[in-house]
């Protein structure tokens, strides 16, 4: 395309189509339409209803953003990747993470061969390894059986695993703890392993690279602790396993072979939690429940890949996203799970959404002239209605918001979830509705108490949170990233905007140590403001005057 995506005469329509709607509000769109809901929302395999028509919408706006993916040819970039085309192209990669949750097993060739018997055998691996680990056939230098499994790993080799381990907790050994180190803070490594017993210890270190800084710290610490404590180096063996696609840099860590659960470069890190990467949660719910995971999330790529754009669900969810943040500038995205159990999916929608879509740079290698990845966060409900719902409420931000809760608890205990649900869909109409006051006295207050409403939100309420539910809701977010990524015309699966951070770290770390030695070091290739951190840091004084 030789020109902006904003010169496309389907952008321009949606912006007609914007100034005509920024006026509505969403209390009259409910009002003049009672078939509103049923308009707006689908229900996914009788399990899963999305409402999305709470959002600023009218069916001329689906249409509209519909034409725009259609002009940016959305199907035709969504088969590139199901057939294993590169499009990861600044790394030269397909990007086949689908192809971990193929249950159907159909063949997906990658430079002419068919990727899912190796899938299939990495997951035979796992199912082995977690038996042995869960049955306590596998055993720990002294031998005894293994109670704590501890991954270290960050970014995609820790949030995936860390969300899904809380999230399935109803499913899980009860002999066994999962914990996760991922901060080279050594904080995090010393209360992870407090009151562990290293004979009882099994570390999985997760990295698609094995080169991390992080990682490789913490995986250098855990293996010394474990010499330390069990008093041989041959401890190493029974209390360390690995997943990575360098096996190479594994082996040089001192892990064998048979320790080494393998993924493949056309895994993206922040979509490896269907990979080996997955590990812990096998050893923490069982094989067959990791395979319903990968069932669910297979239900939405078949749903993406097949289903016409008007109602594909994960399409709609994200041209959605595209109408606020294109259309009506809206920055952020709020993700609001009212199920404790899901407390860590904001950290992880995190990573998965900016990491992909926070790129200024088009498929031409143009800059772009309009926004792309919103800035997403949120924290379970209600703990955030005590916190920050104000701003969302009477803010002068709109901040959309995905309401995410379940119809039955995991913990059905007295009225908690009526109440916990009531909450949700209080605040969601209140939202939505506002309210506003009348002015009959002169009561200065009044107007702080006006609630202009009109403020967007979607709502998705899953029967359960099952195994099964959460690979669907995980791959619904995935698939939108994509759709989303491909609206901007982005590569929506590097990361090079995390290499420049890298580099420097390394060159100041290296700094750090001469200084801290008393040698000479030539601060001048830094700014002023970074010569006097590392000033206050190696000497701990800095002079202002
Ligand atoms: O620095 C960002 C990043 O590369 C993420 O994309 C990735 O998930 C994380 O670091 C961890 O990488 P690795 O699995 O190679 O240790």
């Amino acid at each position: 395309m030789s020109h902006s995506i904003t010169q496309l005469a389907e952008w321009k329509a949606l912006k007609d189509h914007f100034s005509e709607i920024k006026k509505l509000h969403l209390k009259t769109l409910f009002q003049n339409d009672p078939h509103r809901f049923s308009r707006f929302s689908f229900v996914f395999n009788d399990e899963i209803l999305l409402d999305f028509s709470k959002n600023i919408i009218t069916e001329k706006t689906i249409h509209l953003l519909l034409n725009l993916a259609q002009a940016l040819k959305l199907e035709e970039k969504r088969d590139a990747m199901f057939t294993g085309e590169t499009i990861n192209w600044t790394e030269n990669r397909p990007v086949l993470h689908i192809a971990l949750r193929n249950r159907s097993n159909t063949p997906i060739i990658v430079d002419g061969k068919d990727v899912m018997p190796e899938v299939n055998q990495v997951l035979s691996k796992m199912e082995f390894f977690s038996n042995a680990v869960r049955s306590g056939k596998w055993r720990g230098f002294t031998g005894k059986k293994i109670r704590t499994i501890i991954n270290i790993g960050i970014g995609g080799s820790y949030l995936g695993p860390k969300m899904i381990c809380e999230a399935m907790k109803p499913y899980a050994d009860k002999n066994l703890s999962v914990r996760f180190i991922s901060n080279v803070d050594a904080t995090d490594f010393v209360h992870q392993v407090k009151n562990t017993n290293p004979e009882e210890t099994l570390f999985i270190v997760a990295s698609k690279s094995f080169t991390t800084q992080e990682t490789m710290t913490n995986a250098m610490t855990a293996k010394h602790w474990i010499i330390e404590k069990l008093g041989n180096e041959k401890a190493v063996a029974s209390h360390f396993v690995a997943v990575s696609t360098n096996i190479k840099r594994v082996e040089a860590f001192g892990i064998s072979t048979e320790n080494i659960f393998h993924f493949w470069d056309w895994v993206g890190g922040r979509y490896s939690w269907a990979s080996a990467i997955g590990l812990p949660i096998v050893c923490y719910i069982g094989f067959d429940r990791f395979v319903e995971l990968l069932a669910g999330a297979h239900d939405i790529d078949i749903h993406f890949k097949e289903t016409p754009l008007d109602k594909n669900i994960p399409t709609i969810f994200a041209l959605i996203g595209i109408w606020y943040t294109n259309f009506f500038g809206f920055e952020t995205q709020a993700i609001l799970p009212y199920d404790q159990h899901l407390k860590y999916l904001p950290l992880y929608l995190q990573q998965a959404d900016m990491e992909s879509n926070g790129k200024f740079v088009d498929f031409s290698g143009r800059t772009v002239d309009y926004q792309t990845g919103s800035i997403v966060w949120g924290e379970t409900g209600t703990n955030g209605q005590h916190a920050f719902y104000q701003l969302i409420h009477q803010g002068t931000k709109i901040v959309p918001a995905d309401f995410i809760g379940c119809v039955n608890s995991h913990h059905p205990m007295g009225d908690h979830h009526l109440k916990l649900m009531a909450n949700f869909f209080a605040q969601t109409e209140a939202l939505m509705r506002g309210e506003t006051v009348e002015h009959k006295n002169m009561d200065t207050r009044l107007p702080h108490k006006v609630f202009y409403g009109n403020r967007p939100t979607t709502s998705i309420l899953m029967k359960q949170l099952t195994p099964r539910n959460l690979g669907r809701l995980i791959a619904l977010y995935e698939m939108k990233i994509f759709v989303q990524g491909i609206i901007w015309r982005i590569n929506s699966f590097d990361q090079w905007g995390v290499e420049l951070g890298k580099m420097l770290a390394k060159k100041i770390l290296d700094e750090e140590q001469l200084l801290l030695n008393g040698q000479h070091v030539d601060l001048d290739t830094h700014d002023s403001s970074t010569k006097g951190l590392l000033r206050f840091f190696t000497q701990g004084s800095v002079s202002l005057g």
